[in-house]
């Protein structure tokens, strides 16, 4: 774990499965990461990232998880100076990136990175009052799904806040065409460089309906590509 609270210095005391095609693909394709959004999206995937933000509560601890370049991060430490950030991703040059973009809003911010696959991590029951993941649960499997998003409210107590913001396929017509592009084209991407197993963005409504969770806002945006919500545990 990397603390950053009033220092930057990265140092990475996990273990990093180098051979992994996830990890290398994600490494890879760290830097160019926010051109290939660009060229794809404008700004609509920031705005998305974002567009709750306000609305998540103060949280005195969050976990960040997927991040990727750390876009969102920023702004939450902006919007959030006092709370303590646990920030996981499986790709080291994305946390790099990470704490480039901490370090250019200022050097009082409580930042650790986690370099590690999340689904070996075991954080004690309840220690986080939220958890946000933007972009971040499309990387697994409907399998995959149903273990770790139990174990991650685990690791939220009672009353706290899950920052979720995701693609989704819209319902129907010119949208769900759209979409279905769209998703497509990015899956056979990732798939290509990281080895993405997933192969189709689920029903994520659905999947909350099944949680212990009260929805309290929710944004579509994009022509219904994008959803971003943000629910309390109950
Ligand atoms: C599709 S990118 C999304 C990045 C960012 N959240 C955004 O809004 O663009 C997924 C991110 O999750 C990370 N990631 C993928 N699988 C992971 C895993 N099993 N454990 C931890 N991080 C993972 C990748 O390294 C990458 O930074």
């Amino acid at each position: 774990m990397v603390s950053a609270c009033r220092r930057f210095v990265l140092v990475f005391m996990m273990e990093r499965e180098k051979e992994l095609p996830t990890v290398r693909g994600y490494d890879r394709i760290a830097k160019v990461y926010r051109f290939l959004e660009w060229t794809l999206f404008r700004g609509a995937l920031q705005r998305a990232r974002v567009s709750l933000l306000s609305e998540v509560p103060n949280c005195r601890k969050m976990l960040l998880l997927g991040d990727g370049d750390g876009r969102f991060l920023k702004q939450f430490v902006i919007a959030q100076p006092r709370c303590s950030v646990v920030s996981v991703d499986l790709s080291v040059e994305m946390l790099k990136l990470q704490a480039n973009e901490v370090r250019k809003v200022g050097d009082q911010f409580c930042v650790d990175w986690v370099c590690r696959d999340v689904r070996e991590l075991d954080f004690p029951e309840a220690c986080f009052d939220g958890v946000s993941t933007v972009f971040f649960l499309d990387c697994f499997t409907p399998d995959e799904i149903s273990v770790l998003l139990p174990q991650i409210m685990r690791w939220i107590r009672p009353g706290g806040v899950i920052h979720f913001v995701e693609f989704q396929l819209p319902a129907k017509g010119w949208r769900r065409f759209r979409g279905v592009f769209y998703l497509g084209l990015m899956h056979l991407f990732f798939r290509w460089q990281t080895g993405l197993q997933n192969r189709q963005v689920q029903n994520f409504d659905e999947v909350f309906r099944g949680l212990p969770v009260t929805l309290i806002a929710d944004r579509s945006s994009n022509y219904g590509l994008i959803r971003s919500s943000l629910y309390r545990l109950k």
